[in-house]
């Protein structure tokens, strides 16, 4: 098939397409798809041996997600007003304009009994990310003068912190991956001297991976310990390269995730609203939280765009290179797809008052570790149960 009807039946914008398809040509060997519609995949498959591209096989997991991000991208787009030009990939965005102007002086100084400031002398940019495992024990040795608390509580002492931010994690099977997250941002928050706590939520028994469902009941049990300002709803894989990505609240609901590595760093598609978000407290409890009802990867976070969307909120992203991320490679671990995502995604309004923080029933276990509060729960369907819409 000619590859501008390709693009068309998809409606996919133009550079995602370019930006996928040189993805691909970096490659070299095979890729096996995710059949999820089957009819389409053929298509690409064929527009893909046409071209000539070869896929390596240790692609496979970023091939299914490029994949995943273009049928996310032809649904977003099916019924949108946008035409079928380019957009949402920012490529004109300067982020020496705001190293130059915005940034506080060197020698700035504030006190102690002052709010802290946004734009901190502090907040250099671009971090160094390393990737490699690493053990919570020397994380713990990293951070063993700054005065962290039990759980992961941390606030700055030179000044007020203008938020209280509350950093959620939804997490199974992934212990590796938390000493590296932690290694980054905590210094990150830091040199924001925002107040912060880390949530791990960690699904037990062996339904499909409840992300949604386990950020209601993180927020749940965050509410309990403090008033937060806002949450960061952070996959414990994402790891943040620029530590002028501010956490605060002030910009909520925020899309934080805006260029990923594994994308590329393009943003896949306008309302992609995956991987790292934020919404204050308000917002969340506005918008009934998270669905409950996405057993396995896929479609929660397009559903949570839409209740923002409902709700009359505009998503802010960070500027330029400021929302770049490093993803820690690994293997999806025999995580599963949730296939009704898209029938889900039609009835997202009439759902929303119905399934979320409303209709939510759980029991956790609860302990406290020297970075994070784990909260342990046995997530089930019968736990949420929405009436018949
Ligand atoms: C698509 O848009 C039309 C016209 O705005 C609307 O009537 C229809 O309900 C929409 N369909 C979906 C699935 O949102
Ligand atoms: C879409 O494109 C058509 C033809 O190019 C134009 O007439 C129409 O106004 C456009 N719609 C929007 C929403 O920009
Ligand atoms: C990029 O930004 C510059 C300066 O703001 C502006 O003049 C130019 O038109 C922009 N280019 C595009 C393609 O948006
Ligand atoms: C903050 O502390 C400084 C010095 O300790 C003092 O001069 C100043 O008045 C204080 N400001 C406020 C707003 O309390
Ligand atoms: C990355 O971290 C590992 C483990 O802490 C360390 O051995 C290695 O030297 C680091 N690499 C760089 C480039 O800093
Ligand atoms: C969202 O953006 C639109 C268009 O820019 C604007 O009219 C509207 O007031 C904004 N809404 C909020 C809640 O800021
Ligand atoms: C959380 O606690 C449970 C026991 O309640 C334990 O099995 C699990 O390994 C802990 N998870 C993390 C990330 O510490
Ligand atoms: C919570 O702890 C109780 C008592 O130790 C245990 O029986 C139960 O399986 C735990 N539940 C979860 C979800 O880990």
């Amino acid at each position: 098939m000619p590859f501008p009807i390709m693009r068309r039946i998809l409606r996919i914008p133009n550079r995602s397409v370019l930006a996928i398809l040189f993805l691909f040509s970096l490659s070299s060997s095979f890729l096996y798809f995710i059949y999820v519609a089957p009819g389409i995949v053929n298509t690409y498959l064929f527009m893909m041996q046409a071209r000539g591209i070869i896929i390596r096989e240790n692609m496979r997991t970023i091939g299914a997600q490029v994949y995943e991000q273009v049928v996310r991208s032809a649904y977003a787009r099916r019924n949108s007003s946008i035409n079928d030009t380019d957009y949402g990939l920012d490529f004109n965005h300067s982020e020496s304009f705001l190293q130059t102007t915005t940034f506080l002086p060197e020698d700035f100084t504030y006190l102690p009994n002052q709010s802290c400031p946004e734009r901190l002398p502090s907040m250099k940019g671009q971090m160094e990310v390393n990737m490699s495992e690493i053990q919570m024990s020397d994380v713990r040795q990293m951070f063993a003068s700054d005065r962290i608390q039990m759980g992961g509580h941390w606030k700055p002492s030179d000044c007020i912190p203008r938020w209280k931010v509350a950093i959620l994690i939804p997490f199974r099977n992934r212990h590796e991956h938390l000493p590296v997250l932690f290694k980054h941002l905590i210094p990150m928050l830091q040199r924001q001297r925002l107040q912060f706590a880390f949530y791990i939520i960690e699904q037990a028994g062996n339904q499909p991976f409840n992300r949604a469902m386990l950020f209601n009941v993180g927020f749940l049990e965050a509410m309990k310990d403090l008033d937060w300002d806002c949450l960061i709803f952070h996959d414990v894989d994402h790891i943040p390269e620029n530590d002028r990505n501010y956490y605060g609240c002030e910009h909520m609901p925020r899309h934080f995730a805006a260029k990923l590595d594994k994308y590329m760093y393009l943003l896949p598609y306008n309302e992609f609203f995956g991987g790292v978000s934020g919404l204050t407290v308000e917002q969340f409890r506005k918008i009934n939280g998270f669905p409950n009802a996405f057993w396995g990867w896929g479609g929660e976070d397009d559903d949570l765009w839409n209740r923002v969307q409902y709700a009359g909120y505009n998503v802010t992203r960070p500027e330029g290179d400021l929302g770049k991320y490093k993803s820690i490679p690994h293997h999806h671990r025999g995580e599963v797809q949730f296939l009704g995502r898209y029938a889900l995604l039609r009835r997202s309004k009439e759902r929303q008052t119905m399934d979320g923080l409303s209709n939510l029933n759980y029991s956790p276990n609860i302990t406290y570790e020297t970075f994070y509060k784990n909260i342990t729960v046995h997530l089930m369907p019968e736990l949420a149960l929405v009436n018949d819409y």
